[in-house]
């Protein structure tokens, strides 16, 4: 008796010992997550010195770039058109919630004042602006999220070593130490999360440049650790493209949506985390001077309902000029969309994935007893769909108030539209019986 009273008191150390490392996200955390999935829509901004070469942000890498020529952008860097209230007010304007911009992306060089390095817009530039700061005090002022983008991998730094599987053609001398670089980049995480506000996300980049070395130890959970103790309710996402490692809030899809894997990022398992699928405005994340080749409204439009019908937030890209502004074309596309989200945002902002899941002609969400059926192409109008969820008291069309008749069987719902859907998104609104 007194053998099994042990063994089982053992057992119990053994597992409490076990919790003691799991993360377990603190109440804070929990209600950002919420906050999260309710703002639906963000906007990326992918700048750093890259945009004056304006060919994306992979620029270095490409062209087999040498880092010490390349660090010699800085000194040319000054965004005379730069106006974080603007940038701001443009986000405002399309209905999206958050920003989150490139605090350090894989060229290695910082948009803050960081003390870190003297490779920084501050010291090194003849801008000498933080940036950063300006745009943090512009999304407090107006009331948008602020997320920071930070790359794990850098092709700059001799410490970012040993090498992953890009940036092998920069140059780099690589004596440096990995621990050093660990040191540097927490040190800088401290920094982001310790002097510029809240901060409602971070998220990481590269950790992928070592998959052909699976077994590399990228130290997360230490560093997820240190997040969440700076700031408890700052989520952390990791664009790993795999299924969310322990420690991190949100997961993330690159240029697909949750269950579609078109560019080929994203077979990973769908977890029950808060969802985000990031996607470009043209074909590029950094600016891009030949790519004129922005999404229509039309398509954005549909690419923000089909994410939140998918359970997930849409963060769509801009890449600022080198000049500092944002491209015009895709300011309009902001203008435009945030028009469209002032009429229907009802039917988006604190939604979640419908009852009925994607189909063919659209989504389905919920909020409450309402279930908003996103009809993006049909050519018809007759819709079954198969609702065994719920019963449905009463349904119209969302921007007229038309009734529309529906039929309720076992299988599901059959409604009758009053017309042809012919709108970017024709809504149906049901309101579902309590209970
Ligand atoms: C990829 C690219 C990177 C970009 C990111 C955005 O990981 O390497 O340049 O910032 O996707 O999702």
């Amino acid at each position: 008796m007194k053998k099994y009273a042990t063994v089982i008191l053992l057992s119990l150390a053994t597992l409490a010992g076990l919790r003691a490392q799991e993360y377990v996200p603190t109440a804070e955390n929990l209600k950002a997550r919420e906050e999260f999935q309710d703002n639906k829509f963000g906007i990326f901004l992918h700048w750093g010195l890259y945009s004056m070469l304006a060919q994306g942000e992979w620029v270095m890498n490409r062209e087999n770039l040498n880092h010490e020529e390349y660090a010699k952008l800085a000194s040319g860097f000054y965004p005379s058109r730069f106006n974080a209230e603007e940038w701001v007010k443009a986000v405002k304007a399309s209905g999206a919630k958050y920003i989150c911009f490139t605090t350090r992306h894989h060229e290695g060089f910082s948009m803050w004042a960081t003390r870190q390095s003297d490779y920084n817009i501050v010291d090194a530039t003849p801008f000498r602006r933080d940036v950063l700061k300006e745009l943090a005090d512009a999304c407090r002022k107006h009331g948008i999220r602020l997320h920071l983008y930070y790359s794990h991998l850098d092709w700059h730094r001799d410490d970012y070593y040993p090498l992953g599987r890009t940036g092998r053609g920069t140059g780099r001398t690589t004596h440096g130490e990995w621990k050093t670089y660990y040191t540097f980049m927490n040190n800088q995480l401290t920094e982001l999360l310790t002097q510029y506000g809240d901060i409602g996300a971070i998220w990481f980049d590269g950790v992928w440049d070592h998959d052909a070395d699976p077994d590399f130890d990228w130290q997360l959970p230490e560093q997820y650790a240190l997040i969440h103790r700076l700031q408890p309710a700052c989520l952390v996402a990791n664009n790993h493209h795999q299924a969310p490692f322990a420690g991190e809030d949100i997961q993330i899809f690159e240029r697909d949506l949750p269950g579609e894997n078109t560019a080929g990022l994203s077979g990973q398992d769908i977890s029950r985390l808060p969802l985000e699928t990031c996607e470009t405005m043209n074909g590029m994340w950094g600016y891009k001077i030949v790519d004129q080749n922005y999404k229509s409204v039309k398509t954005l439009i549909h690419y923000l309902v089909k994410a939140a019908g998918r359970n997930a937030n849409l963060l769509m890209n801009l890449g600022p000029q080198p000049n500092g502004e944002l491209p015009a074309t895709g300011v309009e596309r902001l203008k435009a969309m945030g028009e469209w989200l002032a009429t229907h945002g009802e039917t988006v902002y604190g939604t979640r994935g419908g009852d009925v899941t994607p189909r063919d002609w659209g989504v389905t969400t919920r909020k409450g007893n309402k279930l908003y059926v996103h009809i993006l192409d049909l050519p018809d109008r007759g819709l079954f769909l198969p609702l065994t969820t719920a019963r449905v008291k009463s349904a119209v069309v969302f921007d007229s108030r038309k009734p529309v008749a529906f039929r309720q069987e076992k299988a599901g719902v059959t409604l009758t539209l009053p017309e042809t859907p012919d709108a970017i998104d024709y809504i149906v609104e049901l309101t579902l019986k309590e209970g």
